[in-house]
């Protein structure tokens, strides 16, 4: 897997847009979106839209494409998932894992998530592991400590070669969704601690992996927070659904 492109701008559409609406969206962004050398785009759709996407950017191989999410297992009785192998073969690049959603409303284990990464590696799919502490734990001062522990859980004893190509996505889970987003400042805290211990698992390999951003990102504070130390790109959530503000947040300037 080349390095990628900084900024790297990922959107999350969530349950939202289906097949119909995620074409009539990529018709929109991409007719307005012109190839950069200085950033990378990446889209999460809907298993269901995932096609319809994919077809919409055949001819744009500088918008790259995701699943949201795998299941646990390599393959086999588990009506309604999707595994690494079908991801792939439907042609992902990435996915996310540990997403706040996952962990907080269908109860999504650390050890769930380390089965996922190394799925997804296992399949050359980058996985993109989401980190991030709930408000009650950043109140008692256990940002860092969560996010420490979900990066260890997650990571910890795969080898170098496998977490070269992982991303990492620093969502505090209060501002995600909320309108709340986590300062400059706080941001760049939070991902410093993230790189240590990225650092501490993967040596120099850890100190290039990506960090991105996500809570409550908008094309309002996309350039700010784009611009704060040690982020290296957003992963959007609302703010991705609507081309207009899509495309802001992929033009935006650090
Ligand atoms: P949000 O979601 O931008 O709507 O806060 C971000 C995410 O959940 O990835």
């Amino acid at each position: 897997m080349a390095a990628h492109r900084r900024p790297i701008l990922a959107a999350n559409w969530k349950m939202n847009h289906g097949p119909t609406a995620a074409s009539a969206f990529l018709a929109s962004f991409l007719a307005r979106y012109a190839r950069r050398e200085d950033r990378t785009v990446i889209l999460f759709p809907s298993a269901l839209a995932f096609a319809a996407a994919r077809s919409a950017v055949a001819e744009r191989p500088d918008v790259l494409l995701g699943v949201q999410n795998i299941y646990s297992a390599e393959k086999g009785a588990f009506t309604g998932e999707n595994s690494a192998a079908i991801a792939l073969d439907a042609g992902a690049g990435y996915v996310l894992v540990g997403h706040s959603e996952r962990r907080h409303v269908f109860g999504e284990t650390d050890a769930q998530s380390a089965e996922k990464v190394k799925l997804a590696a296992a399949h050359g799919l980058v996985p993109v592991l989401c980190v991030g502490e709930k408000i009650e734990e950043r109140e008692a001062g256990q940002t860092d400590a969560v996010c420490v522990r979900q990066l260890r859980a997650a990571f910890a004893g795969l080898p170098v070669e496998t977490l070269r190509d992982a991303i990492v996505a620093y969502e505090p889970v209060w501002a995600i969704g909320t309108g709340r987003t986590a300062t400059p400042q706080d941001a760049s805290a939070a991902h410093q601690a993230i790189r240590a211990e990225l650092r501490a698992l993967a040596g120099d390999a850890g100190a290039a992996i990506p960090i991105l951003y996500g809570g409550s990102v908008n094309a309002g504070n996309a350039a700010t927070l784009l611009s704060a130390p040690g982020v290296d790109g957003l992963l959007v959530g609302g703010a991705s659904l609507e081309a207009d503000s899509w495309l802001a947040i992929c033009t935006a300037e650090a």
